[in-house]
């Protein structure tokens, strides 16, 4: 039990403080030392009349006891005379209770105007006034205590109250903001909704009930509030009977109606209604206002997934969208499938190299397909093998058991390594249903795979997204937070490119490494899919692109590999040559891939990352870094000021990496790891993933740090391109903000 609180030497002014609640705010205050001006007009409840008798009672019982207190029979609307009368008895005003009140309770259609004016003057303008009064003595000494009082009726509305519910949800919002502007001068304010008897509940509950409500017994959470012990600033909180509690804003994850390059209907918002309003998915608290538009603009980022998907534009697969086949997929997802074994050795390692189109006449070809070679190595892609067995299980899933799995499509595949793959492994995979996805022609069905080594350590992250044809049209939502979205290819002629013939044989091959699926090897079967011949499997491309990205801008070197997305857009046929065009952004390499004899793309809005950020070069020669950046400045101070900044560090708590770029090419990377002790350095986050990163030319990251261009603005107007977390950039701010304050 710490000490008990005291008010010595501090002075406030509780308005209405004749009777009920500020009454007992008043005592209980001068009891614990402070100074009082008991402030109350003494009329009526419907705010008629006018008597020195209530504020004099209270001054005199608190006198009675040895305590300070003064009255006031001023109206809340004579604000600066309230607070004269605490300056003229005791030199200065620490804390104000706004809780004067009135009713004139009259159903909507009846209320007059005196009846909205009054409880409108009384309550939200009066509360204004003796704040503003206070507020310049307040911010001089650098101290304040601020209370406003609320209801439950402005919370959540009632019955006869339009008026008074709309002065105290005002209120709220003069709380809100008295407690931004007020924070930088120690001046805290806050609200309160509280419920007790008095004379303006005394017809509205029944007497047992007002028994167990006595205004004392909201008296201490008004005294602590007002304290200096308490830290809450912009806090709702409702109390009564002993108990108390904060109340905050949730909000739905919310929907992203507005479809690319269409018009926003209200059908698209009729649409997502569910989405819009569903509190069962990831709800967010936004406590600030750049929360509420921070958090929106993430859609935005959500949205860009919403292209065409590979399926729907592949009409010869068929899919009426009336037959669901008993797809359910609020079942489906979340679930957990079985964990299933794998183990590999190096003959499957080979057996997949030459699957992927690793072949004896390519001068680094010993490294994948000879065991006894030093430098033996597994293609990274490899890990998708691992997790396929897992996957071709979907009709396990409660909600999936009955879907037609000649329907579904590979639409897109991410994969990560978190450690490079052994010659031979055990692994144990945990695939998971993470998320479906309503795209009205079909559905995305998102399954993550997680492969374990025998430690337990996470070695492989495997994403599958698979199109199940005609099984849209279920209400679901539109996007989801969980995919790993694929990202645009600059629109700048590619920096590299890379052709290669696949074999006749490549299908029949490939699938060798576990993916049976008869489409690939049998004429009859891919002829009921509507193809003119069996074709290449999508991960078999997959393996393809990704081997020319590592062979253009690793030498080669799997262990550079980080991580690959790609969306499966057209088939390719065995025999067909498979183009890979790349372009390097920083460590980021995007590419397509087409299909060289016709042009047609057939993995789009893909990329891989590399480790080693900035110092990485293309190993074509073509990405000579840019020097001198004006950046580069500012990154070097930031890192003093965050090593020297813990509480900054705790705020944000998060990786972020800025891809700095000149003349449209990534020129560095930098990372500000602000999570652990802190640090700001070149090149990508030494461990683990950046949970955003911002793309931005060097000239507008200058000004972000100068505080120039708002990062709201810069998003808004294109100028920084932020993939993951936006909200922390938000939280970076105040690193930028003292840039400002004289770093640079
Ligand atoms: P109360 O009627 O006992 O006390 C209010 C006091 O304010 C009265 O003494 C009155 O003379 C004084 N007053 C009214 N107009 C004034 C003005 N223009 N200038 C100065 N003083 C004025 O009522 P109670 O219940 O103690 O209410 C206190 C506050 O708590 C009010 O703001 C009320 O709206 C709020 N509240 C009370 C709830 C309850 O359950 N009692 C529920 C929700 C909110």
């Amino acid at each position: 039990m710490g000490e008990d609180l005291r008010f010595d030497g501090r002075v406030a002014l509780v308005t209405g403080a004749g009777g009920g609640l500020g009454k007992e705010y008043a005592l209980l205050l001068a009891a614990r030392g402070a100074s009082v001006v008991v402030n109350d007009l003494g009329g009526d409840r419907a705010g008629q009349g006018k008597s020195a008798m209530a504020a004099d009672q209270v001054v005199n019982e608190i006198r009675s006891k040895g305590g300070k207190a003064v009255p006031n029979y001023d109206s809340v609307e004579d604000g600066d005379k309230l607070v004269q009368t605490a300056l003229d008895n005791y030199g200065r005003i620490d804390i104000v209770i706004n809780n004067a009140g009135i009713l004139r309770d009259r159903s909507f259609a009846r209320i007059s105007d005196v009846d909205w004016d009054l409880i409108q003057r009384v309550h939200l303008r009066g509360s204004f006034l003796v704040t503003r009064a206070a507020w310049p003595h307040m911010k001089k000494q650098k101290y304040g205590r601020i209370i406003m009082t609320s209801s439950a009726s402005g919370l959540y509305g009632n019955f006869g109250q339009a008026n008074y519910s709309a002065a105290k949800l005002g209120l709220v919002g003069l709380s809100n903001t008295l407690s931004r502007e007020g924070a930088k001068y120690n001046i805290f304010c806050n609200t309160i909704a509280p419920v007790a008897a008095s004379r303006l509940t005394q017809d509205i509950m029944p007497p047992d009930i007002l028994e167990k409500l006595k205004p004392d017994y909201v008296a201490p959470m008004v005294a602590y509030l007002g304290h200096e012990d308490c830290k809450s600033t912009g806090g709702i909180y409702e109390c009564g009977a002993g108990w108390a509690a904060k109340l905050r804003w949730q909000r739905t994850a919310g929907a992203n109606c507005l479809k690319p390059n269409q018009p926003y209907t209200i059908e698209q918002v009729r649409d997502n209604w569910e989405e819009i309003c569903n509190f069962d998915g990831k709800v967010t608290y936004p406590s600030s206002s750049q929360d509420s538009t921070m958090l929106m603009l993430e859609s935005f980022n959500a949205g860009s997934s919403d292209e065409e998907s590979p399926a729907s534009s592949s009409s010869d697969t068929g899919g009426d969208g009336d037959d669901d086949g008993g797809f359910n997929p609020s079942k489906a997802i979340g679930f957990e499938m079985q964990s299933l074994d794998f183990e590999y050795t190096s003959r499957d390692v080979i057996l997949y190299a030459l699957g992927v189109g690793v072949s004896t006449t390519q001068p680094d070809y010993l490294k994948f397909l000879f065991e006894l070679n030093e430098d033996f190595c597994v293609l990274p892609t490899f890990g998708v093998i691992p997790a396929f067995a897992g996957l071709s299980n979907l009709t396990s899933v409660p909600g999936l058991q009955t879907i037609d799995v000649t329907r579904i499509l590979h639409g897109e595949q991410y994969l990560e390594l978190k450690k490079p793959l052994s010659a031979s492994m055990k692994l144990t995979n945990k695939p998971m249903v993470v998320d479906i996805v309503d795209k009205k022609s079909g559905a995305l069905i998102i399954t993550n795979v997680n492969s374990y080594d025998d430690n337990g350590e996470l070695v492989v992250v495997n994403q599958n997204v698979v199109f199940l044809v005609g099984a849209g049209g279920f209400g679901g939502k539109r996007s989801s937070p969980h995919l790993k979205e694929t990202v645009k290819a600059p629109s700048r002629e590619p920096d590299a490119s890379m052709k290669e013939k696949t074999s006749v044989d490549q299908a029949a091959l490939y699938r060798l490494s576990g993916d049976y699926n008869p489409l690939h090897i049998d004429p009859s079967f891919a002829a009921m899919g509507g193809f003119k011949q069996p074709i290449l499997h999508g991960l078999c491309s997959f393996g393809f692109a990704c081997r020319h990205v590592l062979k253009q801008y690793a030498n080669n070197d799997v262990t550079k590999f980080k991580s690959i997305k790609v969306r499966f857009s057209k088939p390719v046929l065995p025999g067909q040559t498979i183009q890979t065009d790349m372009w390097q952004e920083g460590s980021r390499i995007h590419f397509q891939s087409k299909v060289a004899e016709t042009g047609a793309v057939c993995i789009s809005g893909a990329y891989v990352d590399l480790h080693g950020g900035a110092e990485l070069t293309n190993a074509a020669g073509n990405q000579p870094p840019s020097p001198g950046l004006k950046s580069e400045m500012v990154l070097s101070a930031a890192n003093e000021i965050v090593s020297s900044s813990p509480d900054l560090v705790k705020k944000v708590n998060g990786v972020i990496q800025f891809n700095i770029t000149s003349n449209g090419k990534v020129a560095a990377v930098w990372t500000f790891d602000l999570k652990g002790t802190g640090a700001v350095y070149q090149g990508e986050p030494k461990s683990g993933k950046a949970n955003a990163t911002v793309t931005v030319s060097d000239d507008d990251f200058v000004a972000l740090a100068s505080g120039a261009l708002q990062p709201q603005t810069a998003f808004l107007s294109g100028k920084i391109k932020i993939k993951g977390q936006i909200m922390l950039l938000q939280k970076l701010l105040p690193l930028f903000q003292s840039f400002v304050k004289g770093k640079l």
